[in-house]
């Protein structure tokens, strides 16, 4: 069924959420018992009241995050969409991770709504760095200022140029496919609600209900993403 939607649509949106990292080795945020914030409270490390209240406790937790995305690799079901773009089987990604996996795979027309951990920049005069800063446990910037993950922080609008560009691309698009996302947050939920009620087919391939399922023309909830990806890339590719 994902197959024949993706072969007949003519402009393909994928919207992807932390639930596309964890076969990468990173945790998500929700799942039962081993999402982040099952562990940590959001609010008191990842926004910012944090980074002005607890600034030790928010260079800890961001220093890990860094870590961990350094340790672990983008995993096959990342250069299947790479090679979907490059192909014009899909037209972009639309992505609340910060990992840059997308990226890193090969993909290009990525609108990352919440940022990036691979970059570091200063919170008072705004000089960018790489993340290895983080690594070193370098937290400061030559002019005394906090450096701080590019990431949206709780508290923190979402940066405009890829915001606005979502809008356009979620209205464009005549199928919409949600991979591993609770869409829970928003307003980076309202973008398959936003391409549904703009004509597209809505497909979502989450391991867990999502409150949105009942607007969705497909839902996956059996298996995982990396799995699904290989097998319609093995069907597109065989029709
Ligand atoms: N295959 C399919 N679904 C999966 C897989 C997998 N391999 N692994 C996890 N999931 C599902 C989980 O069941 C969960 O419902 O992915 C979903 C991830 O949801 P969240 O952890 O809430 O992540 P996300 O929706 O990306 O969170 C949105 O919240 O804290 C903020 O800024 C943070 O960008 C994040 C935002």
């Amino acid at each position: 069924m994902l197959t024949k939607l993706l072969k007949n649509a003519k402009r393909t949106i994928v919207y992807t959420g932390a639930g596309m990292s964890t076969e990468s080795g990173l945790p998500d945020f929700r799942s039962a018992k081993k999402g982040l914030w099952e562990v940590e409270d959001p609010s008191q490390v990842a926004s910012t009241d944090a980074l002005n209240r607890d600034v030790e406790r928010f260079f800890q937790f961001y220093r890990k995050r860094v870590l961990g995305v350094k340790d672990c690799q983008p995993h096959e079901g990342y250069r299947i969409l790479a090679d979907w773009e490059k192909q014009g089987v899909i037209r972009g990604i639309i992505t609340q991770n910060v990992d840059g996996f997308h990226s890193v795979a090969g993909s290009q027309n990525i609108m990352e709504l919440h940022g990036t951990l691979q970059q570091i920049h200063c919170q008072s005069c705004g000089q960018t760095y790489s993340n290895d800063r983080y690594e070193e446990e370098v937290f400061y910037c030559e002019c005394g200022g906090k450096l701080r993950p590019s990431v949206v922080l709780f508290g923190e609008g979402l940066p405009e140029e890829p915001f606005m560009k979502a809008i356009h691309e979620s209205e464009q698009a005549d199928l919409f496919i949600v991979l591993g996302s609770s869409l829970t947050v928003s307003p980076a939920n309202q973008f398959p609600i936003l391409a549904k009620d703009s004509g597209a087919k809505l497909v979502i391939v989450n391991l867990e209900p999502t409150q949105f399922d009942h607007y969705a023309d497909l839902v996956i909830n059996d298996r995982k993403i990396g799995e699904v990806l290989a097998e319609v890339d093995r069907n597109i590719v065989n029709t």
